[in-house]
C-alpha cells in the first residue's frame, strides 16, 4: 500500500439500490446521518446487465434532499446518453464500463469537461489491461467484485488480486486515483479489501440490510 494511501481514511459509499424503494427517502436521510461519505447510485439499463433500478428524474429529486456525493455508477450500453443525462440530474462522479464501450477516453474526458469526477470500472472477467491506456485520465478506477446486477451477491476472492495489481500500477505510475470495490463487501472481507489498496468501498447489502447503519458503516471502515 502507498504511504499517502496510510493517511487517508477509508470511505464507504452505500448502494441505493439494496434500499427500501418504499421510503426512498427516509432510506436516503438515515444513512446520510449514519456517517456514509457517498452515495453509490447504480443505474441499469436492462441491457449491460439483467436488471433496472432507477433514472434521472429520482436522482434529481433525491439530491434535492441530500448532500451526499453522488457515485452513479452506469452499467448501460448508450454511454453517451447515460453521461448526459446523469450529468443534469445532481451525480458528482460518473463512473462507465471499459466493457461498454471502445471510446472511453473519449467519454471520461466527456465526463471531466462537465466538471465530474470520472470513474472507470471493469468486471471480474475483464482483465485491468483493459484499462492500462487510461488510467491518467481517471479520478477513479472501480473494481467489480461480483458480477453487475445485483446486490447481495458474494465476494469473488480472485478480486484481491487485481485490486492489489491496480495498487502496484498507481504507484509505479505515481497516479492519484481512488481505487473502488464494488460487490459483496462486508466486516469480514473488508480488512483485507482495504489491505490490497482499495480506499472506498461500496456496500449495498452490508448497510441497507442492517438495522443500523451508522454501526454497519463502522464496522465496515
Ligand atoms: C451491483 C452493483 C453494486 C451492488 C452492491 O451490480 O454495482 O453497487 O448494489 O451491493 P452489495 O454490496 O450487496 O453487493
Ligand atoms: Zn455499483
Amino acid at each position: 500500500m502507498q504511504e499517502q494511501e496510510i493517511e487517508k481514511p477509508i470511505l464507504i459509499a452505500p448502494s441505493l439500490m439494496a434500499a427500501n424503494m418504499l421510503c426512498l427517502k427516509d432510506e436516503v436521510l438515515a444513512v446520510q446521518a449514519a456517517g456514509a461519505d457517498w452515495l453509490h447510485l447504480d443505474i441499469m439499463d436492462g441491457h449491460f446487465v439483467p436488471n433496472l433500478t432507477f433514472g434521472p428524474d429520482i436522482i434529481s429529486q433525491i439530491r434535492t434532499v441530500c448532500s451526499l456525493v453522488f457515485d452513479v455508477h452506469l452499467m448501460v450500453e448508450n454511454v453517451a446518453l447515460c453521461i448526459d443525462l446523469y450529468h443534469k440530474a445532481g451525480a458528482d462522479h460518473i463512473t462507465i464500463h471499459a466493457e461498454a464501450t471502445s471510446n472511453l477516453s473519449r467519454f471520461l474526458k466527456d465526463i471531466k469537461d462537465r466538471g465530474c469526477k470520472a470513474g472507470v470500472s471493469i468486471n471480474p472477467g475483464t482483465s485491468i489491461d483493459a484499462i492500462l491506456p487510461v488510467l491518467e485520465l481517471v479520478d477513479q478506477v472501480l473494481i467489480m467484485s461480483v458480477n453487475p446486477g445485483f446486490y447481495g451477491q458474494k465476494f469473488i476472492p480472485s478480486t484481491l488480486e487485481k485490486i492489489s495489481s491496480l495498487a502496484k500500477i498507481k504507484k509505479q505510475r505515481n497516479l492519484n486515483f481512488e481505487i473502488i470495490v464494488d460487490g459483496g463487501v462486508n466486516p469480514e472481507n473488508s480488512p483485507s479489501i482495504i489491505e490490497a489498496g482499495a480506499r472506498v468501498l461500496v456496500a449495498g447489502n452490508s448497510v441497507f440490510k442492517q438495522d443500523d447503519y451508522a454501526k454497519a458503516i463502522k464496522s465496515l471502515k
